[in-house]
């Protein structure tokens, strides 16, 4: 047996590595296809709790449970070779004790195998990462903005914006850099405050709406190919315009199917061959063709 496994991702050193210097390229992906597309291009992908709003049209990210995230962690990790794979711990599963936690981390780490997970929250979550993070579970944070957090904030609101809330959300960065964190995502922040928060850590940052002053970016994917055309808040950039490119897909397979223009006779299978009674072979070409997708 060999003493020595090979770790072909990227690992939580690399990304630690990555504090000042070349920026940490990050993207939410929920799916193995579209994991298998954006592996190549980037370091971190993490499924995002986001999904309950992007895949299942939840108003905000409360109903996701954990047997979701389960389940499209492990179809990304599938999906990808490269990426390191975080998985968004969902809302209840980590926030009871730093025991809970652990429980579902590392089910979700066993049944996904993904590298860790990222969880929501600052000072009040210093001890539960202490917890995680020195049994064996990498730890990613989340400050600033916390959408997990929606009721007790009374909505999404930018951080950062009084004297006193930004000292808030440096100390919680702190906080989480000082438990153990390897990075941590830091999300609605404006400009001033990200940069002094970047600063004060000693982990990577990873922004979202907080600058370019972060040590590296996230994007939810969906909003990136412009899947949304009904949302689109300012830290967005749109780098494809999907939306319209599906509709038009299925509007034309839809007009073909009406018209009876699909399936032509290159989409259709032909009956039984009439063949010669003395050559009665079938060639392998022919026996190898498999007539369905799987
Ligand atoms: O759930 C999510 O996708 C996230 C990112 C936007 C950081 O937490």
């Amino acid at each position: 047996m060999s003493t020595t496994s090979k770790i072909t991702r990227v690992t939580v050193p690399d990304i630690r590595s990555r504090k000042g210097g070349e920026p940490v390229v990050c993207i939410t992906a929920y799916t193995a296809p579209m994991a298998r597309i954006f592996d190549r291009h980037v370091d971190l992908l993490l499924v995002g709790d986001s999904l309950g709003m992007v895949l299942y049209g939840f108003d905000n990210t409360l109903p996701v449970t954990l047997d979701m995230m389960i389940a499209h962690t492990g179809a990304v990790v599938r999906g990808s070779k490269k990426a390191c794979v975080i998985i968004d711990m969902p809302f209840g599963s980590y926030q009871e004790s730093p025991e809970a936690a652990f429980r579902n981390c590392a089910r979700a780490m066993q049944e996904t195998g993904c590298t860790g997970v990222k969880l929501e929250g600052g000072t009040e979550m210093a001890d539960t990462i202490r917890f995680l993070t020195s049994r064996g579970i990498p730890v990613m944070g989340h400050v600033g903005l916390i959408p997990q957090s929606i009721n007790t904030a009374g909505g999404y609101r930018i951080r950062g914006r009084t004297t006193a809330d930004a000292a808030r959300v440096i100390a919680d960065a702190k906080a989480v850099a000082a438990a153990g964190a390897l990075a941590m995502v830091v999300e609605g922040l404006v400009e001033p405050v990200a940069r002094r928060l970047t600063k004060a850590v000693s982990v990577p940052t990873i922004g979202i709406g907080a600058s370019l002053a972060c040590d590296g970016q996230v994007l939810v994917s969906d909003d990136i190919l412009g899947l949304f055309t009904d949302f689109k808040p300012k830290f967005v950039k749109r780098y494809a315009e999907l939306a319209g490119v599906v509709d038009q897909a299925i509007a034309r397979y839809a007009a073909d199917v009406r018209a009876r223009r699909f399936p032509g006779p290159e989409h259709t299978f032909a009956g039984p061959q009439k063949k010669p009674a003395a050559k009665k072979t079938t060639s392998k070409k022919q026996a190898a063709k498999r007539p369905g997708r799987g």
